[in-house]
């Protein structure tokens, strides 16, 4: 018996599930990790106390390996974004030695150097006009005869640790942190087969929400809620029978496709759950009869494969895990990069510097052949824009609307709880565990 059995739900398990696939899995999801954390609760103020949310800016985010951008958003020399984290404010920019950050802030007076992104062949203040190089050099005192307090060799921006992996741009404002690839850990390997830095942003949205940043990246670290928040989709997902491990600073949840619920009363037949798959609507033509000497999972892998294997090349093996199930990473803390082929990755933010509004984004990273098509502008969606704005994000937009439904009221019934800690599952919240046990190690 293997230990995550005496954890996990009755049923099939993720791992004898890929066992019996057609074309089978990469190592790295054949491994399952067990993650025992002693946090079985968490406190309600962590996510309604502007104190709290104080002392995560103070001892979490000044400390942290986080994703600032897509290196695609600033290829030439002088391109540069703006990356903000609460009060923080970092330019992130394009130098002839590689990518650097510095701190968005003049060392005159302290003006915030760049309001948005752009293209420049230095950094000069609005103010006063002192400039800085690219690389964060100082370049000009403006009547420098009035400075004589100024060592011009130190008087730098002030620097932000800078790192690239998978086509993304990390940035760490701890001057004295590990190194981002110890850091990361294995997770670069996890990520090799799948190519994260060959592919393209090809939606990028962005939607101020209403509730907590922890808050809402937990409603997308656990399959535990789909019975109640997404019950059309129960015929084909085995939303209980899904995966949960953790390593060092990242977690991943397996939940597969193409297998019944263990929810349901009634198993369904192969044909249901390609049906249900398919996400089909009345008016469609009839769906392809699924021959009894295969499976709806296989089916759906085979069909998957075909429309993939001329983008990302004969070479590459693409396995029926690999484009059926939601293989889901988050890297402490707010970033949610997913597996397989599979286009999404979230990131969560909080808005400006609040305690109970925050940012979720999603882009959708795509394969492509031939020329690296141009990256997607970010799409801002205000608090009372529903996702259903943003149609690049095609059917998806409507299940994110299923799974931010809640998150209002979670906030406001945290708000007026009359008790101290909510409640989390030993094995299917295994994610939001790992986050909080490295939170409280952070913030003390
Ligand atoms: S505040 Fe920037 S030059 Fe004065
Ligand atoms: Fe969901």
């Amino acid at each position: 018996m293997s230990e995550a059995e005496d954890l996990r739900s009755q049923g099939i398990s993720y791992q004898e599930l890929i066992s019996r696939d057609r074309v089978p899995p990469p190592r790295t999801l054949t491994l399952e990790n067990v993650y025992r954390s002693p946090v079985a609760s968490v406190p309600v103020m962590r996510y309604t106390s502007q104190a709290f949310h104080d002392l995560e800016m103070h001892k979490l985010w000044p400390k942290v390996w986080q994703m600032a951008c897509r290196e695609e958003e600033i290829p030439e020399v002088g391109d540069h974004l703006v990356y903000e984290i609460g009060r923080y404010s970092i330019i992130v920019v394009r130098t002839q030695d590689g990518v650097r950050a510095h701190h968005n802030v003049c060392r005159h007076r302290g003006r915030r150097l760049c309001e948005r992104a752009g293209h420049a062949a230095s950094f000069i203040c609005p103010f006063h006009g002192f400039s800085w190089h690219l690389d964060g050099s100082l370049r000009g005192i403006t009547s420098e005869w009035d400075f004589p307090q100024i060592d011009r060799s130190n008087f730098t921006l002030t620097p932000v640790r800078c790192d690239t992996w998978g086509g993304w741009v990390f940035v760490n404002m701890d001057m004295d942190a590990e190194p981002m690839a110890s850091y990361l850990g294995d997770l670069p390997e996890h990520f090799a087969v799948w190519k994260p830095e060959g592919r393209y942003i090809e939606a990028h949205v962005a939607k101020v929400m209403s509730c907590n940043w922890k808050l809402c990246q937990e409603a997308f670290m656990e399959a535990f809620h789909v019975i109640n928040t997404h019950p059309q989709i129960l015929a084909a997902i085995g939303d209980e029978n899904s995966q949960y491990d953790a390593w060092g600073n990242f977690s991943r949840a397996i939940t597969p496709n193409g297998t019944p619920s263990p929810h349901l009363r009634r198993a369904p037949s192969e044909q249901e759950m390609f049906e249900s798959v398919m996400m089909r609507h009345l008016d469609d033509p009839p769906a392809p009869k699924v021959p009894p000497e295969t499976t709806a999972r296989a089916m759906m892998a085979a069909a998957a494969r075909a429309n993939l294997q001329p983008v990302v090349g004969d070479d590459v093996v693409i396995s029926d895990a690999c484009v059926s199930d939601s293989i889901y990473y988050t890297l402490f803390p707010n970033f949610h990069p997913w597996g397989g082929y599979n286009r999404i990755v979230y990131r969560f933010r909080p808005y400006e510097n609040r305690c109970d509004k925050s940012v979720m984004e999603c882009y959708y990273l795509s394969p492509f052949a031939g020329e690296r098509p141009q990256p997607a502008p970010m799409h801002w969606l205000e608090e009372d824009e529903p996702w259903t704005n943003a149609p690049e994000l095609g059917l998806l937009a409507k299940v994110f609307t299923q799974d931010t439904f809640n998150l209002p009221q979670v906030q406001k019934g945290l708000e007026a709880a009359q008790y101290d800690e909510v409640m989390l599952a030993n094995y299917q919240e295994t994610k939001i565990r790992h986050f909080h046990t490295l939170l409280a190690d952070y913030l003390g």
